[in-house]
């Protein structure tokens, strides 16, 4: 461009937080419609950009940085997970990938915390009860939930997230914490007595199973039909990181035939779920549509971070969050 603007394709609406100096800096073509655009469109629109701001809706993969030409230098994931984006590639190619960190670390764990007790004392399924018109009196034998002080909390992922998740059910519930995680986390041994476990004794022991966990290669469908029969009939499953971490049919037969007691969930695979999946008919599920990082200042600190790192990716400086410094 003649005024030595980077060009730039921003493949949604994000905050203005972020978007105002993106638009300031940049030239920018941002997708406004409601749905992500679709493959053959998002191609055309990153050709000859400089930079992507992309979102998890987004696959960035070889072709679609072949499609953007070799001056793509940067490509900005508005969200912490990154697997949409196929990193070695980027690597290779000498592109810079960034994410955004820290900013969501509560509210998702908050949002863990509320679909677990939701789940566990039965809150949605009590809700359809009512708007059913099936309340008629108190119920002494009705709508029994679990027990949540003093139980046991199992982390899957013990990163940000998943030791945010560990202090509430700690500090609120006095909860014993196991963790699985590929390495050893001092800090939740020393400060919440958590205890690094494999992943059968955690799912044998665990009255609640919370999946903190990266989406990849090894930890894609760990929660299967033999993970689900391993866990207490009386356990309660949530997943806040990624749908593909759980086989969504063996966790409908695990929910439907008593294998567990309930689930509660951010993320389905495939999101959305469709709308025949038997998932939904499925009273001790409790679904919510991925709006685990949707507060007022997550959401503008991760159109902040983002805006950051295109930013400084243009410039050919370190990202704020840089996923694949070497
Ligand atoms: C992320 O950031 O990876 C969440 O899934 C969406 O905020």
């Amino acid at each position: 461009m003649a005024d030595g603007k980077p060009r730039v394709f921003v493949t949604r609406e994000i905050p203005a937080a972020g978007l105002d100096r993106v638009r300031q800096e940049c030239h920018a073509e941002v997708w406004s419609e409601p749905l992500p655009p679709p493959r053959e469109v998002l191609l055309q629109k990153v050709r000859g950009c400089d930079g992507v701001l992309a979102l998890l809706t987004d696959k960035v993969d070889a072709e679609l940085m072949d499609a953007a030409g070799p001056q793509l230098k940067v490509i900005s994931n508005f969200a912490v997970g990154y697997n949409n984006i196929d990193i070695p590639e980027a690597t290779k190619r000498g592109i810079r990938v960034g994410n955004t960190p820290d900013v969501l670390t509560d509210a998702t764990a908050d949002m863990a915390f509320s679909l677990l007790i939701s789940a566990a004392r039965r809150v949605v399924e009590g809700q359809d009860y009512i708007r059913a018109g099936k309340w008629k009196t108190w119920e002494p034998l009705g709508h029994i939930g679990q027990d949540l002080c003093e139980r046991t909390l199992g982390i899957v992922g013990m990163g940000r997230i998943g030791m945010a998740m560990a202090r509430r059910c700690r500090g609120g519930w006095n909860m014993r914490v196991l963790y699985h995680n590929r390495s050893r986390k001092e800090q939740a041994e020393q400060e919440l007595g958590a205890r690094r476990v494999e992943l059968d004794e955690l799912l044998a022991e665990s009255d609640f199973v919370s999946v903190h966990a990266d989406l990849n290669d090894t930890t894609r469908g760990m929660f299967n039909a033999a993970a689900f029969r391993k866990m207490k009939k009386t356990a309660v499953f949530v997943n806040t990181a990624r749908g593909p971490l759980h086989v969504q049919s063996d966790l409908y037969t695990a929910l439907k035939n008593g294998d567990i007691f309930a689930a509660g969930l951010d993320v389905t695979d495939p999101e959305p779920p469709a709308q025949d999946d038997p998932l939904l008919t499925l009273p001790n599920c409790v679904i919510a549509p991925h709006i685990g990082s949707a507060t007022v200042s997550s959401r503008n600190g991760m159109a902040e971070i983002a805006a950051d790192n295109l930013l400084l990716g243009l410039q050919g400086k370190p990202l704020r969050c840089w996923v694949n410094r070497q």
